[in-house]
């Protein structure tokens, strides 16, 4: 493809990527599978690494971040981001439709909307083109968070249709349930902090430094405001506006509905506040607006707010109930978090008796009381938090709780880092809940795979004094362990009089499952051991990472401060812990029991082959094959010589084709002359040349794209 090929591909290619990811993300109903879309969004990522200078400003390509942003830049807003006022029940509705028709004699219509919990966020439009998002801040200006909000895919980067050529479109940044539950699960397993909320969980991602990270956690938008200089307006109402938006390809909820009277945004909001259960991110209220522009205008604003629209705010859902008392729960990486129990109390569908109190200062905040009475509260969470103390309840003589100072599990003195809010137990490797933990994370299917040992079984072997740490499990044998059971008392959480008896025990298929996979486990690579061991900080990717820069778990052990902090992600935070991790002597004396064990140690290294059969020739790989992946074959080309590009031209050597080759890839080789070869012929072709690929985890299920 020469470059004005190239170009026009690109353009097309950018075009046909954007119009799925707005199938997907904004409509919902996609019309490929997410392997072709791969496939056309690596073509694309090839071509733009030929020719940068062809990359598009709307490219697909920019929405899986890599940008990294030092110091976000402060904007002024071109239009003041003003916030609403608030009403928190019907009345307070009625007395806005009231004032409202006090100005205006003729019918006004009004339109309900969902008030989506995020951040707000501005976004401008220039000649059909995304150039900047700006965060509220403080109304008049805010921070330039282009980068990130690019990755955010129900954002459009490119509008279709007869858009204006200059508008702002306002709207909510907000997390998902299904994003913030996975994030907050691998932080705690991290160690970290998990985040309160996904309004929070928006907001912090949103300053992230690394777009990357941005487009991994997986952000939505809605937009609900369209801006531009009012001789430029083009619609009378604002549903007007919406509906175009829509078709220029912004993210508008459906869930909106032109009400004429009080009884219908009643309606409106009674049926969400019963419905926003069932929705997949949170709302906290719902927004009423006036339809008509014109009514608008003369309705005017107050300094703060519109005087056209209004907040209605759902009552998180409360209710009042006894503390009986507080445990102190202890973590895989030894932090202590607090627990109350509580009276068991209705709260939202489901029997409360549990809430965190998340640490310390939480605790110290709230001035909480044995036997306190406390507001408990389920808003768009899902964990109930207590709120509020009863001061006029409390009893004269009751003592204010205070945090232990000892482990609750082993007796050892509490410590706390030095700027973080959790104390922690450090006694890692004598903590039976810390050792516990670690071997479960050992085990898990993300780390060693043994999922066999789940559900309650290292509990077991750990009571059995058959584990004491995970290099145990390598001694295990089927005569060990069979037979073993124990009683484990599951509570019913939403029928407390219920509890459930649950028998876990190591018949003879499970016995050998166990065992079988325990061995297979030896052959695991070695990043995912890395990741196995549980070092704090360092999750899946970071070991990936660690692993490819170090090769060995000798080089970690011996790599400097400064050598960790060379490599890509790691910062001093993670750094530091991999060196205290190192540094105990007892973990030293487990990782040497683990390699003779037979576990993997050493990053794979390739052999380079003496037979350097594909030596000078550019081989395009297409389509699926049975025998092994694509990015083996390609693995294979690079070992024996060869170069993979991504497009057929006249210097193509030939093309490896397995199923579904693209068609046009097909019609293009075959009007340039290019053979074409089968899985079969080219594996014939290199002969004994075969190297053995590299063995990765998971590999089967997972498509591979082609380059
Ligand atoms: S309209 C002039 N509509 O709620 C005000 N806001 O306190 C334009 N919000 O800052 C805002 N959903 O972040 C509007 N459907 C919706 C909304 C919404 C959420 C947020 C927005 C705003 C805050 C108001």
């Amino acid at each position: 493809m020469n470059k004005e090929e190239t170009k026009a591909r690109i353009s097309e290619l950018s075009k046909i990527i954007e119009n799925h990811n707005y199938n997907y993300y904004v409509l919902t109903q996609p019309t490929i599978s997410d392997y072709d879309f791969d496939m056309l969004l690596n073509e694309l990522i090839e071509l733009e690494k030929l020719f940068p200078e062809l990359v598009l400003p709307d490219s697909p390509t920019q929405r899986v971040g890599g940008d990294l942003t030092k110091e976000f830049k402060t904007v002024k807003h071109r239009y003041p981001m003003l916030s609403l006022s608030n009403s928190y029940n019907i009345e307070e509705v009625k007395d806005f439709i009231s004032r409202i028709k006090k100005t205006i004699e003729e019918d006004v219509e009004f339109v309900c909307e969902l008030k989506f919990d995020g951040v707000s966020i501005s976004l401008t439009y220039e000649n059909g083109l995304f150039v900047k998002a700006v965060t509220r801040g403080d109304g008049t200006q805010g921070d330039d968070v282009t980068t990130n909000i690019k990755t955010i895919r129900s954002i459009p980067l490119r509008l279709k249709g007869n858009y204006p050529d200059f508008f702002e479109m306002r709207g909510e940044v907000i997390m998902p349930h299904s994003s913030f539950n996975s994030i907050n699960a691998e932080r705690e397993d991290l160690g970290l902090q998990p985040f309160a909320n996904p309004r929070n969980a928006a907001a912090g991602t949103i300053k992230l430094q690394d777009s990357k990270e941005v487009a991994k956690r997986k952000l939505d938008q809605y937009c609900y405001f369209m801006m531009m200089d009012d001789d430029k307006m083009i619609f009378n109402t604002h549903y007007e506006s919406l509906a175009a938006a829509k078709q220029w390809g912004f993210n508008v909820s459906n869930f909106m509905a032109i009400c004429k009277n009080v009884e219908d945004i009643e309606d409106f909001i009674n049926y969400w506040d019963e419905k926003r259960k069932e929705l997949p991110f949170d709302i906290d209220g719902i927004v009423i607006k006036v339809n008509d522009f014109k009514q608008r205008e003369i309705l005017g604003f107050t300094a703060k707010s519109p005087r056209w629209a209004i907040a209605y705010k759902f009552k998180a859902e409360e209710a009042h109930t006894k503390l009986l008392s507080v445990d102190f729960q202890v973590g895989r990486h030894g932090t202590i978090t607090p627990v109350a129990n509580l009276e068991p109390v209705q709260l939202a569908g489901t029997i409360v008796k549990r809430a965190t109190l998340h640490n310390a200062d939480f605790i110290e905040q709230l001035d909480l009381h044995h036997e306190d009475i406390v507001s408990v509260e389920k808003g768009g969470e899902i964990i109930p938090k207590i709120t509020a103390v009863d001061l006029k309840l409390r009893k004269e003589d009751s003592k204010k709780i205070t945090f232990i100072e000892h482990c609750p599990e082993c007796g050892t003195k509490l410590v706390k880092a030095e700027g973080e809010t959790a104390w922690y137990c450090p006694n890692t490797l004598g903590c039976p809940p810390q050792i516990k933990g670690r071997i479960e994370h050992f085990i898990s299917r993300k780390a060693m795979n043994i999922e066999s040992l789940g559900e309650g079984k290292v509990e077991v072997l750990f009571d059995n004094n058959l584990i004491k740490d995970y290099s145990d499990l390598y001694n295990l044998t089927y005569d060990n362990i069979y037979g073993l059971e124990k009683i484990i008392i599951v509570e019913d959480e939403t029928n407390l009089l219920q509890e459930n008896v649950r028998k876990v025990s190591f018949k003879e298929k499970t016995a050998n499952n166990i065992i079988e996979a325990i061995e297979k486990s030896k052959s695991v690579p070695f990043a995912r051991v890395l990741f196995a061991l549980g070092i704090k900080y360092v999750g899946e990717t970071t070991a990936k990472l660690i692993a490819k820069a170090m090769g060995s778990i000798d080089n970690i052990i011996n790599a400097s401060l400064e050598e960790l902090t060379e490599i890509e992600e790691v910062g001093g935070k993670i750094a530091m812990s991999i060196k205290d991790f190192f540094a105990d002597e007892r973990n030293i004396a487990i990782i040497n029991k683990l390699k003779e064990a037979g576990l993997q140690f050493e990053q794979e290294k390739k052999e380079v082959s003496e037979n350097q059969v594909l030596s000078g020739m550019s081989i395009v790989v297409s389509g699926v094959f049975s025998t092994m992946s694509r990015d083996e074959i390609k693995q294979l080309i690079e070992d024996l010589g060869g170069k993979n590009v991504s497009s057929i031209s006249k210097k193509t050597s030939f093309v490896v084709a397995g199923d579904k080759m693209g068609p046009e890839k097909r019609k293009k080789a075959e009007s340039l002359g290019i053979e074409i070869k089968t899985e079969e012929e080219f594996l014939a072709m290199i002969g004994n040349n075969t190297i053995e690929p590299e063995v990765t985890s998971g590999q089967q299920g997972v498509l591979e794209f082609d380059f």
